[in-house]
């Protein structure tokens, strides 16, 4: 019977080793997140990386964790050096792609070992799927550390549906074309029969993008392509909204959710969700966040921001400068604004469970996503969803992909913190009328664009480009 083969660099499942003890943990990020729920729910396989390195286990432990993750996640673990996890991950995808995706260019290094070490880690994805595919397998590939991996497959495998989709801004031409390996990069992306983004812009940045640098021409958002079609399109991610509207009992909550929702009582609490990244604009945000409370001092000892900063890529430099950067905010501010009851910052450099993001995202009039440039967005979508009470209100960044969808929330730019500012008060006085109908609105779309429509919707394009691929050419 046919499946579907996920492959993303990272499993939905992290492994660790502290000392001798080996353990299972969800992995943080939109990607995991997101497609998680799908994948339990699917007949799918997920090939990836447990984010530990093969130097650090034993042979029984790998065969351990092999079976473990085969038997309970479906997931079939791709294994990489230190020396590959140095070059590929923390190099070629986290200082080349990633700031350059996210129009950080000053931050973009361009090494000709890693662009190596990263075609090498391609093609040990591809052995990995070479492994268990099968004809009749639906291939989807996910995010910027496997470009090249679609060519490979459709090089070997001519006949197989080959999807990819890209979490991450595509840059515009002006940008993308500083990157060195570019015609490579569009070239492997090109391997694909569907090739999905989570935005129209992103969309019309690749097709200008493989017409100037490749000269293919496209036509309704397709492109002819040696002797194939290869669909361009936006499919906007969505979350599991059942799961986040769902109604919970504060008692289900774990003592640490409990704990938050105690504390809140008699603050408005704005809260502040990412994962510690220099394009999430955090440093930025506490220092809006500042001028709210020095343009608005009436709120002063009225609201509290809880700041939760989930701790990533912290060996990569740029991420331990960041992370002191926003320590140094936090307690300049503390200390500027502070009282004896009051603190106006709440940080925590951790991760929480999902229940108790639930409860932070329940007790919370205010969620503040200003990214300076992020390719979706979901905690935005999951907030929304939680508060099925429709009250609370979220401000957003334009450069958040998921502003595009959420146009009834309070929308902003991120280098005005005036508009923030305004944006947080707005938000924080809304009255209560129109926080339900806006976000009643903003709900019934959540629903409909769920994470399981999102998934659909790209299978079955795939399935519709790659038939009538075979049956025109
Ligand atoms: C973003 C990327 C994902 C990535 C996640 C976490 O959401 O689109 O591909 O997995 O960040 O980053 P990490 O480097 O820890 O995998």
């Amino acid at each position: 019977m046919s499946k579907i083969i996920f492959v993303s660099n990272r499993l939905p499942v992290t492994v660790s080793k502290n000392q001798d003890e080996i353990t299972y943990n969800k992995s943080i990020g939109g990607l995991a997140t997101g497609l998680k729920s799908y994948h339990e729910k699917s007949d799918s396989l997920w090939v990836g990386w447990p984010g530990i390195s093969n130097e650090e286990i034993n042979v029984t432990e790998t065969q351990n964790i092999e079976n473990k993750l085969m038997n309970d996640y479906k997931c079939l673990p791709v294994l990489l050096s230190n020396k590959d996890i140095e070059e590929y991950y923390f190099g070629f995808c986290n200082n080349t792609i990633w700031p350059l995706f996210h129009y950080f260019t000053n931050k973009t290094e361009y090494e000709f070992s890693t662009w190596e070490t990263y075609q090498k880690v391609n093609k040990i994805f591809f052995d990995a799927v070479d492994s268990i595919i099968e004809e009749d397998d639906t291939i989807w590939i996910h995010d910027y550390q496997l470009m090249l991996l679609p060519k490979m497959i459709k090089e070997k495998y001519p006949n197989t549906k080959i999807g990819f989709f890209l979490h991450i801004p595509f840059p515009s031409y002006e940008i993308f074309r500083l990157l060195v390996w570019r015609e490579e990069i569009i070239l492997g992306i090109l391997g694909a029969d569907l090739i999905g983004f989570h935005t129209y812009e992103y969309v019309r940045h690749f097709l200008s993008c493989t017409r100037r640098l490749i000269g293919l021409e496209h036509n309704l958002n397709q492109i002819t392509y040696e002797d194939r079609y290869v669909q361009v399109d936006a499919f906007p991610m969505g979350i599991d909204y059942d799961f986040f509207s769902k109604d919970y009992d504060d008692n289900q909550f774990q003592i640490e959710a409990k704990e938050i929702v105690d504390n809140i009582k008699g603050t408005a609490m704005i809260l502040s969700i990412d994962r510690l990244d220099y394009t999430k604009g955090i440093p930025e945000r506490i220092k809006a966040f500042s001028y709210f409370l020095q343009k608005y001092p009436e709120y002063i000892g009225k609201v509290r921001l809880n700041l939760i900063v989930a701790p990533s890529r912290v060996e990569v430099e740029s991420y331990e400068l960041l992370r002191r950067e926003i320590t140094e905010l936090v307690s300049e501010i503390n200390g500027k604004f502070g009282t004896f009851s009051w603190m106006p910052i709440w940080f925590f450099f951790q991760s929480f469970t999902q229940e108790s993001l639930i409860a932070f995202y329940r007790h919370s009039q205010v969620l503040l996503v200003t990214p300076l440039r992020d390719g979706m967005n979901l905690v935005a979508k999951e907030y929304i969803a939680s508060r099925n009470d429709y009250d609370g209100m979220v401000v957003i960044s334009e450069t958040a992909g998921a502003a595009s969808e959420l146009g009834e929330a309070v929308i902003v730019n991120v280098n005005d913190y005036d508009a923030i500012s305004l944006g947080i008060k707005t938000a924080l006085e809304m009255p209560h009328e129109e926080k339900i109908s806006r976000n009643k609105i903003m709900h019934t779309r959540l629903k409909r664009y769920n994470v399981e429509f999102w998934a659909s919707e790209f299978l079955n394009t795939l399935e519709r480009t790659a038939e009538e691929s075979r049956l025109v050419i």
